[in-house]
């Protein structure tokens, strides 16, 4: 298994806010984040809102060193696609990142493997960077069968995009059991699937940002940080309380010193 020194990759925290805020719950939470905002210098922050909050945390962030993105995206051209948003309006907004993939978008929305890499396209043609959710389900870990659906889920955007195309992009491992529920993959298993995925990328595998996702919390962050393969994370809970948040970012700022 590939594995390198975390310290020739840059570490990614990715705050996904899901369906939650108010302009003024998020006005607090963002004064709340950078009134105690660290300084950091292996860390690549962002925060990815609904999307009809984007400007208001681009607002907040543009002055740091901070980004942002979206949660999802629609892999067609702008036209007659109600209630959708284009890879052009996230670029539109300046996001950096887009979450493609996600296990609630699969699952809930109904998002094909071919779905997601047609997001994957949409947003690289623009210039954003794809963060590729991927990960099983409880089912699918007990049958034995955690990394073939991973394996699966990769192979379907490697092979419209291409290996070159990894070299912008970041992949997230949620395992679906892990995420909102409180239980956390051991960091032992999350290596395990970390170090699966970096293997299927060949040489540019050594380059790529890979993050956890499921219950990442401040007493655990440290520990799953700790793992040669494990770049960061992104978070769901704990990226609407602005102290777990900060904890979460200066875990990885530090994690291999
Ligand atoms: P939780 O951190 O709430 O488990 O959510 C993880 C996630 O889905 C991030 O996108």
């Amino acid at each position: 298994m590939t594995s390198q020194p975390k310290a020739q990759r840059r570490r990614l925290v990715v705050g996904n806010w899901k369906m939650n805020g108010t302009r003024e719950d998020n006005s607090c939470l963002l004064q709340n984040i950078l009134a105690d905002w660290p300084t950091l210098v292996n860390v690549d922050v962002a925060i990815c809102p609904p999307f009809v909050y984007i400007e208001q945390v681009a607002r907040a962030l543009s002055p740091r060193e901070l980004y942002w993105g979206g949660q999802s995206v629609n892999p067609n051209a702008p036209g007659a696609y109600t209630g959708e948003v284009s890879a052009q309006m996230l670029r539109d907004l300046d996001c950096r990142y887009v979450i493609v993939g996600h296990n609630e978008r699969r699952r809930l929305q109904h998002e094909s493997d071919d779905c997601v890499a047609r997001q994957f396209l949409a947003a690289q043609a623009e210039g954003l960077t794809p963060i590729l959710c991927v990960g099983e389900s409880s089912e699918q870990r007990k049958q034995g069968q955690a990394l073939a659906t991973i394996g699966r889920q990769l192979k379907a955007v490697l092979e419209v995009a291409g290996l070159e195309a990894f070299s912008n992009a970041v992949v997230a491992y949620e395992p679906i059991w892990a995420v909102g529920t409180g239980v956390t993959a051991t960091p032992e298993e999350a290596a395990q699937v970390h170090a699966f995925i970096r293997d299927q990328f060949a040489d540019v595998g050594q380059s790529l940002v890979i993050l956890y996702g499921g219950s990442v919390k401040p007493e655990n962050a440290a520990e799953l940080f700790a793992k040669p393969d494990i770049d960061g994370a992104l978070l769901g809970g704990a990226s609407l309380k602005a102290q777990d948040f900060i904890a979460i970012c200066q875990c990885a700022e530090n994690a291999g010193k």
